[in-house]
């Protein structure tokens, strides 16, 4: 298709496409490819200065514009939906936000999940709005963000805006909710297909709301839908007598396989998956059981993926993009705090496990939902570019030493809400093709 992409001068990379003419996929009819005109490329006379860029632009004078053909671009071939892994070029994305987040209510799936300093900060403030100040700033944070991701190429798209203070009640229990912050948790993209996970926290059964005016869109578009077995959250998926006291408490029971979430019903939270292709890692965490690994087992084997079951020394697992997460072709950043127990798999297919170095954070910064490991929670853009917390010289210094260019971004305060550049988006679409990594 014929699309037109202007770059002027002084932006730090291009700019996002915009398709012209906008395509407006009819509802449910065959497949993307066939409803497309085709306009074949050429780079005759339509523009007047066409020029080679370099990455930064550096060389374009302002106003200059340039058109081509996006052929190349994945929503051409596949789609809206399109993701198969975690480092393929970038092309759509949905970045959280902060407005109208609220402390969960200090419910005993939240109590495991948290560390000790703050659950005064829970029982004090659960029900009621995140402390405005932060929000303010973490709102600030995430819209420069997303200007940079633009910049950067990238379509970034966002949920819409709910009351997150509002008390629901179903047949089996009542909370209020938390926020739309985190797509991560919540969406999987594989392939053309967008799952809504089940949740296990109660006060994050209706967060998928926030996300239907895009999924919508998306299906309009092409892409397969998929909820996966909404859990009924009765008192019976936890273990309500959890006995989590000290750190030495977590590590005895999280090294027994004892979790907050009982095997009643299937449970996941989307950020509970990390993909390469052919292959998807999962790990038993306190909102992903067992049951709910099965669920998505049986689901992705239907597409030909194999899905692994990971386990680490951790004595809190929940997420495990601040654990394990894969960033390139054969390349994983492990947590040297939180040794993965199936390590030899990976090196024995030749991959390359990097131990990001210590975050530096600073210990009075609050984190009320997260470790400070966020650190290595960094978004790829491609293969050779990363998004990384700026004040995080580390592991930028590690990543330049990989040959991978460090976009640094400061999100210090919206980490405070429990995640960071991977936990805040969850990507739509990103050009490439399903391949075997393993
Ligand atoms: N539980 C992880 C840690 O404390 C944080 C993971 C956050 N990830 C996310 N997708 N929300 O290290």
């Amino acid at each position: 298709m014929l699309c037109i992409r202007a770059f002027r001068g002084g932006c730090r990379g291009r700019e996002a496409p915009h398709p012209l003419p906008k395509v407006m996929k009819k509802l449910l009819t065959g497949s993307w490819d066939n409803e497309l005109p085709k306009i074949k490329r050429g780079n005759a006379s339509w523009s007047g200065s066409q020029q080679v860029l370099d990455k930064n632009n550096s060389n374009v004078a302002s106003e200059d514009y340039i058109m081509e053909s996006d052929e190349n671009l994945s929503h051409e071939k596949h789609g809206p939906v399109w993701a198969w892994n975690e480092w393929d070029p970038l092309e759509e994305v949905i970045v959280g936000n902060v407005n109208g987040a609220t402390v969960p209510p200090f419910t005993v799936e939240v109590k495991a999940n948290t560390y000790a300093k703050h659950w005064e900060f829970f029982r004090k403030h659960g029900g009621t709005s995140f402390p405005e100040g932060y929000l303010k700033k973490a709102n600030a944070e995430i819209e420069e963000f997303c200007n940079i991701l633009k910049h950067e190429g990238v379509e970034v798209k966002r949920p819409d805006n709910m009351d997150f203070s509002q008390v629901y009640q179903t047949p089996d229990f009542e909370s209020c909710g938390m926020y739309a912050a985190m797509p991560r948790d919540i969406l999987l993209v594989i392939g053309d297909e967008i799952i809504e996970a089940p949740m296990a926290w109660r006060s994050r059964f209706f967060e998928y709301r926030a996300y239907r005016s895009l999924i919508k869109e998306y299906f309009k578009g092409g892409a397969m839908w998929t909820t996966a077995p909404k859990p009924q959250m009765a008192d019976e998926l936890y273990d309500q007598v959890y006995p989590i006291r000290s750190v030495e408490d977590r590590h005895r029971l999280a090294a027994n396989g004892q979790f907050v979430t009982t095997e009643f019903e299937p449970c996941f939270d989307a950020a509970d998956f990390m993909r390469a292709g052919r292959d998807v890692f999962v790990q038993r965490s306190q909102v992903t059981n067992y049951m709910g690994i099965e669920w998505m087992r049986r689901h992705l084997e239907k597409k030909g993926i194999r899905l692994h079951t990971l386990s680490f020394k951790d004595p809190n697992p929940m997420h495990i993009d601040a654990t394990f997460n894969i960033i390139g072709p054969g390349m994983v950043l492990s947590n040297p705090d939180r040794p993965c127990h199936q390590i030899e798999m990976f090196k024995n297919a030749g991959w390359d496990v990097i131990h990001p170095p210590n975050p530096l954070i600073s210990d009075d910064h609050p984190l009320w939902m997260s470790s400070k490991w966020l650190s290595m929670n960094v978004l790829m853009l491609d293969p050779k570019r990363v998004i990384v917390q700026s004040t995080e010289t580390s592991i930028r210094k590690l990543f330049e030493s990989l040959g991978i260019e460090c976009i640094p971004v400061n999100i210090l305060h919206a980490n405070s809400l429990g995640g960071g550049f991977h936990c805040w988006t969850c990507d739509i679409r990103r050009n490439g093709e399903l391949e075997s990594y393993l």
